[in-house]
């Protein structure tokens, strides 16, 4: 049985100060929700203080973003290594926003990767199509070269750490979820393609979330879904109550 992940992208939101508060209200109504990881992924800036708020309670802490050379002379760019440091245990790696305004591929995600198990930080790796390219009936062929190039050279070890959130570009931010189903569907079509890849003793073992306009409206519903297991949560993961009762859902599965 995958335990559920609810993880919540602030994306670039939030002063650290005002996450605090927002970390502080998270922690207290997440009080007693046992049988659910609830990750919280603030912007750099407020990693640190988020992470001393969160350090008495479960909730876990996850950057954005890193690069995946270990330290040098790379203006702007923050290691895996400095998040671990700080108390970070997971990091969002291959966001479509990273994809789309940073230019990151595929062999950028699988180095950066790479670079998070060296540090022993947990990957939730994002994948997700277009809706043009949904639409020209592409959307499997772009996830299957999203895994198989993301993924290329990683053993079994290695791959049970890996989260993947399957975020259809075309859900973000647009208030359009995809259906359960139609969400469900590709789930088990990764969960297929992960059985290629690892094994299906292990492809059993991975969390695949769903993310894209989750609210507490329609969590209760994604969340039914069989190969659905957590959330990755962004415009409502900004709000302590939406964000929980999202967490509780889980808990219905
Ligand atoms: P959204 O974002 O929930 O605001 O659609 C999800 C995400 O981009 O992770």
């Amino acid at each position: 049985m995958r335990r559920p992940i609810i993880a919540g992208n602030w994306k670039m939101n939030k002063t650290s100060s005002e996450g605090v508060e927002l970390t502080k209200a998270i922690v207290g109504l997440g009080k007693g929700l046992d049988g659910v990881d609830i990750v919280i992924a603030p912007p750099f800036t407020s990693l640190a203080a988020v992470c001393s708020t969160v350090k008495d309670s479960p909730i876990k802490v996850a950057g954005q973003n890193i690069f995946w050379e270990k330290s040098g002379a790379y203006t702007g760019e923050i290691s895996a290594d400095m998040l671990g440091e700080i108390g970070c245990s997971h990091v969002i790696i291959g966001h479509s926003e990273r994809r789309q305004f940073f230019g990151e591929t595929d062999e950028m995600v699988n180095k950066k990767i790479s670079a998070a198990f060296s540090a022993g930080l947990l990957p939730i790796v994002c994948v997700g199509e277009t809706l043009e390219q949904r639409e020209a009936g592409r959307a499997k062929d772009i996830i299957k070269g999203q895994i198989v190039n993301g993924f290329k050279g990683f053993d079994n070890s290695a791959a049970s750490k890996i989260i993947i959130a399957y975020e259809p570009i075309w859900a973000i931010g647009t208030g359009k979820t995809a259906t359960s189903d139609e969400a469900n569907e590709m789930h088990a079509y990764i969960r297929s393609l992960l059985t290629d890849l690892f094994g299906a003793a292990l492809a059993k073992k991975i969390n695949i979330l769903y993310g894209g306009s989750v609210k507490p409206s329609n969590s209760n519903e994604l969340l039914s879904k069989e190969d659905i297991d957590g959330v990755l949560v962004g415009g409502a993961s900004l709000d302590a109550d939406s964000f929980i009762s999202i967490a509780k859902s889980a808990l219905n599965r």
